[in-house]
């Protein structure tokens, strides 16, 4: 067991963890932060993507331990109350989702390209989100959605 000392969402927590926890089960199972996903647990589909300190993460191959003391921002923080981030409400016009599965992967992703790359080309999108898979829309929405959010 391990203590660790992190904010998520801006909220700090103080939690007693077993030392192999994966930051994905810690997240949804300890803290009930649900909106991180699971598709495959191998660091294939990026559909539990989050960000420790800014970057984003696949959390289903980082283990809680090695994010103490890191600031955590799951898709639960992206939003403030009602008011969607542009990325997510680019997402909502675009209809760039289907099953939603993969979605807030993505979206926490495209956030921090857009941090990093604030305008960013088709091909550079589609390069980002190598590390993602979706398996209903055929990315096309997804791409023009990260296209209207840069607009
Ligand atoms: S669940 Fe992490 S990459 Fe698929
Ligand atoms: S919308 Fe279903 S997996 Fe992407």
């Amino acid at each position: 067991m391990a203590k660790i000392d992190i904010k998520i969402n801006g909220k700090g927590y103080l939690e007693t963890i077993d030392d192999n926890i994966l930051l994905v089960d810690f997240l949804r199972e300890k803290i009930g932060l649900t909106g991180t996903h699971v598709g495959c647990d191998t660091s294939q589909c990026g559909a539990c993507v989050v960000h420790v300190n800014g970057d984003s993460v696949k959390s289903c191959t980082t283990l809680a331990m090695q994010v103490n003391g890191k600031d955590i921002t799951t898709i639960e923080g992206l939003s403030e109350g009602d008011n969607l981030h542009p990325i997510q409400k680019a997402f909502q016009n675009n209809h760039a989702l289907q099953c939603g599965f993969c979605t807030p992967g993505l979206v926490m992703s495209a956030v921090d390209l857009l941090q990093k790359n604030k305008n960013p080309s088709e091909d550079e999108i589609r390069e980002w989100f190598e590390g993602h898979i979706c398996r209903c829309t055929g990315y096309k929405n997804i791409i023009k959605a990260v296209q209207e959010a840069i607009a």
